[in-house]
């Protein structure tokens, strides 16, 4: 069974190895540690399969980030931690790589829409789209 819960000290190894495993610039565990109370972790039994960010900013909710251990995708966990942050009260915002088609298949599905472009947003030069889900979508 898939439980979601809040990050924990202990938890950071296993989040940064999932994020090397999932990144070509993984962000550094010491980034994990500074922005503990931002993270949630899926866990699997006792096993952490994934994690998500989520920050206020202004009055809008950003998503910093989402990612499934590589064998642990494709089973709905990318989905349940979405469901899991998501309300119908805020203005949610992200940014994902122009060429991340399957990230952005979930965000559509969770009423995200494109909005914008942010040219060479990351550090290899890719742009990014940010999308936003308004209350209801
Ligand atoms: C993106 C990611 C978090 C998805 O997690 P996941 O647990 O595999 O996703 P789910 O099983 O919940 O699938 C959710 C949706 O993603 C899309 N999806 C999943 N696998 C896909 C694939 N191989 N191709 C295209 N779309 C796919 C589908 O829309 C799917 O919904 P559906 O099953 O109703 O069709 C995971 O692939 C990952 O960690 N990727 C690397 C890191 C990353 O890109 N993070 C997001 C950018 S911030």
């Amino acid at each position: 069974m898939i439980t979601i819960t809040p990050m924990k000290d202990k938890d950071i190894p296993v989040v940064a190895e999932i994020e090397r495993l999932s990144f070509n610039f993984p962000k550094p565990e010491a980034i994990f540690r500074e922005d503990e109370h931002k993270y949630l972790v899926a866990r699997d039994g006792d096993k952490i399969v994934g994690y998500i960010g989520v920050e206020k900013v202004l009055d809008e909710t950003h998503i910093i980030n989402m990612a499934v251990h590589p064998d642990y995708r494709g089973q709905d966990i990318g989905k349940r931690l979405m469901q899991h942050v998501l309300n119908d009260e805020d203005v949610f915002f992200l940014e994902v790589r122009v060429s991340n088609e399957k990230a952005k298949n979930i965000y559509e599905k969770y009423g995200f829409r494109a909005i914008n472009m942010r040219q060479s947003y990351y550090a290899d030069g890719e742009d990014a789209y940010v999308m936003r889900r308004l209350p209801g979508e």
